[in-house]
């Protein structure tokens, strides 16, 4: 038991400290609920509750206000601490756009921010007036196409939907079918009538359905009388019903209708408006809503859609209309206004961007607000808020906290509608580097390459790292950089460095400090003093430089072991002088040196040259080896000399195959 609580005390302990962390620094504002605007209908009389909550510390009160202005009226109750705001009974008086402020005080200022707009809207349907009148008749011939229209339509909200009934009991709705269908405005056509369509004296009967109230009203009654004809003659398609002209709201849907008339019914295609025909009953894009393809839903509106949809019926004949659809739009967030967390003596930029949709005028600057009111002028005389790009982009300049925080409203308006978004500005302790390393760092190998940064901050967001090298990330370490975790320091000892490695280092090192919302990029110039005085021709190389050593220093050896065989000889015979072809094509070694820079690397090119170069050949001068194994392992090549008294060789020696072994003067073998 004991055990258990104290477990349950430990929980609740690391819960409240996380809470701590997020819920104790004072913050503006966050709205959740209502989250998006919104229009709902209510019947008369229902009561109505509208919620408003926000996450807020110190706790936000709230307040609602009806079509821009303070609620005054008796009959709207309204809680500041719980934000529910309450109609007991709704009448249109109380009907419009409510819109909830969320205010907390933080430093001595009162911030606000406000909600989405939730539209009131009341649902009703009117009744047909009575006009005492007797239905008026009208009078077809069978084969005509016939349109009885819904007169005086009474009021309904939202947009009713029409239906037809016929005789005097309200029971049996008439059904569309090919032959027979109700346009969007409630006019009954017949797309030829036949005598079956006559009831006698009775009526056909519009009637408007209010979807909402789950309500029906009856009305406007008409009589139909057909005459009849033997045999009904063919007629060609006529339009009944078309639109020149339709909007369609981008994201929604629209109905495109289009009624024929003629016998026999005309079949009705469709092309959309790049004059593609359409097929297929349903697609991602459009859907026929009857089987007879007379009302084309075109989904998910987007500017693309916009142009001239055409129908055309056929049946002996063909005729077609033309509906031209609109896509328009209120305001488009291209970037709506939103809360954002800044660190002092930084800047901040609220934008609130919109646009219209493409070939509409453009929507105009956004009116702003700061806290539900207009913004004083001085905040823009004295420079503190800036506006740029039309007024999209509001800027506050040299943040300071709290005094800053603070919460902005836009409102974007074109021809269409207007766009209302609200954003915070929260204001939060800056990270503080408190260490950085200089800038540029010219080094020498044995230097030590300084790149210590230490950064502190008072604001609850965790100080991050992240290192840059030559615009590569490393979620380490660049290579070679030491850091100790005690210290903090890191650094680069060249001095345990090879020279490849060393080669390396240099560079643009970035060490990224970062918190959730703030990023300081402190950025080292690492230049390496040594390699750049060096000419280009050692950095050009830097693989060859080591085997171009071994080579040298194994041809190096060569020499002196035939040095030592030369002057022992030399001893007996005296120096064999260099061949004149040979010092053309030995390169001056001075001058090899001059240009390299480099001893050793000259060095080995020097030698790596000559033993590839043109062999030594041999006229008159006998040259001799110790034994007779040397001379073999030198050639197979035609032995034209003889040997001398004492065993030397004497001759002309031609290689054929394999260079003739180094030799070298005296002078040089000297270096
Ligand atoms: C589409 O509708 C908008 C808004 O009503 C209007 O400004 C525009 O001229 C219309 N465009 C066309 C092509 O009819
Ligand atoms: C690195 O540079 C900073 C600032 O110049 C200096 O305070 C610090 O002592 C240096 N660290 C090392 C290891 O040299
Ligand atoms: C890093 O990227 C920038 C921009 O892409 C480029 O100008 C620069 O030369 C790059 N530096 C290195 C070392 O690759
Ligand atoms: C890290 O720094 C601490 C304090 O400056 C020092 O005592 C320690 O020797 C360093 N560790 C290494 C591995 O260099
Ligand atoms: C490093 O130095 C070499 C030689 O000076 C230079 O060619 C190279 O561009 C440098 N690299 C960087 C990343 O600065
Ligand atoms: C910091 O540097 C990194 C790497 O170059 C870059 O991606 C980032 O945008 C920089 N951030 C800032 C705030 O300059």
């Amino acid at each position: 038991m004991t055990f258990m609580k104290m477990h349950r005390l430990l929980i609740f302990s690391i819960m409240f400290c996380i809470s701590y962390g997020q819920e104790a620094r004072p913050h503006p504002p966050k709205i959740t609920t209502p989250d998006v605007e919104e229009r709902i209908y209510y019947k008369i009389n229902d009561e109505v509750i509208l919620a408003c909550q926000a996450e807020a510390n110190p706790k936000a009160q709230y307040e609602w206000t009806k079509d821009n202005e303070a609620i005054t009226s008796d009959f709207i109750k309204q809680d500041p601490n719980t934000g529910e705001l309450q109609i007991a009974t709704l009448t249109r008086r109380e009907t419009g756009a409510y819109q909830c402020f969320a205010s907390n005080q933080i430093g001595s200022k009162t911030i606000k921010a406000m909600s989405p707009i939730i539209t009131v809207d009341l649902a009703y349907l009117e009744s047909w007036d009575e006009t005492g009148l007797p239905p008026p008749r009208i009078s077809a011939i069978e084969g005509e196409a016939v349109q009885l229209t819904c007169d005086n339509v009474p009021a309904c909200n939202p947009p009713g939907q029409f239906k037809w009934y016929q005789g005097d009991d309200d029971s049996s709705e008439v059904v569309q079918n090919e032959r027979i269908a109700i346009d969007a405005e409630g006019t009954l056509h017949f797309v030829y009538v036949t005598k079956s369509d006559d009831l006698n004296g009775k009526k056909y009967q519009c009637a408007i359905f209010n979807r909402h109230l789950n309500s029906i009203n009856l009305g406007s009654g008409k009589i139909l009388e057909v005459t009849k004809l033997n045999p009904i003659p063919d007629r060609a398609p006529s339009v009944l019903y078309s639109k020149s002209n339709q909007k369609a709201l981008i994201g929604h849907y629209v109905d495109i209708e289009c009624i024929f008339g003629g016998k026999p019914i005309p079949a009705i295609s469709w092309k959309n408006n790049e004059l593609e025909l359409i097929t297929g009953s349903s697609t991602d894009k459009y859907e026929f809503m009857d089987t007879s393809r007379r009302v084309l839903r075109v989904k998910n509106i987007q500017e693309s859609d916009e142009g001239s949809f055409t129908c055309e019926g056929a049946n002996t004949q063909t005729n077609s209309a033309i509906t031209a659809l609109n896509v328009t739009s209120r305001p488009i967030w291209e970037k709506a206004l939103s809360s954002i967390t800044v660190a002092a003596t930084k800047e901040a930029s609220m934008t609130c961007q919109a646009k219209s949709v493409i070939r509409e005028n453009p929507p105009g600057p956004p009116e702003w607000f700061e806290n539900g009111a207009s913004i004083p002028n001085d905040k823009f005389e004295s420079g503190k808020y800036v506006f740029s790009d039309n007024q999209q982009i509001l800027k506050v300049t040299d943040l300071v906290k709290p005094d800053d925080t603070t919460c902005f409203q836009c409102k974007v308006t074109n021809s269409e509608g207007f766009r209302f978004g609200d954003g915070c500005l929260d204001v939060i302790e800056p990270i503080v580097i408190t260490l950085r390393p200089p800038a540029v760092q010219e080094i020498t190998k044995g230097d030590i390459v300084n790149l210590t940064v230490i950064a502190e901050t008072n604001s609850p967001f965790e100080i991050r790292y992240k290192w840059f090298f030559n615009n590569q990330t490393y979620d380490d370490m660049p290579p070679f950089v030491i850091f100790n975790d005690t210290s903090k320091s890191a650094y680069i000892n060249t001095e345990d460095l090879s020279f490849e490695n060393y080669r390396k280092i240099n560079g643009t090192y970035i060490r990224m400090v970062y918190n959730a919302h703030e990023t300081i990029n402190i950025t080292v110039q690492v230049v390496l003093k040594e390699v750049a005085v060096v000419g280009p021709a050692t950095a050009a190389a830097p693989d060859l430089w080591w085997i171009a050593l071994i080579i040298g220093i194994l041809l190096l050896v060569c020499v002196i072991v035939i040095i030592c065989v030369v002057c022992r000889r030399k001893a007996q015979e005296g120096v064999y002088p260099l061949d004149k072809k040979e010092r053309a094509n030995d390169l001056d070694p001075e001058k090899d040196l001059a240009d390299s820079g480099f001893h050793d690397l000259s060095r080995a090119d020097d030698n790596g040259m000559e033993k590839k170069g043109t062999p030594l050949q041999f006229t008159e001068e006998p040259l001799s080896y110790e034994d007779d194994d040397s001379l073999a392992e030198y050639g197979d090549g035609e032995d034209m000399g003889k040997f001398n008294e004492d065993g030397s060789f004497i001759g002309v020696y031609m290689d054929k195959k394999q260079p003739a072994p180094p030799v070298r003067n005296g002078n040089e073998t000297q270096i």
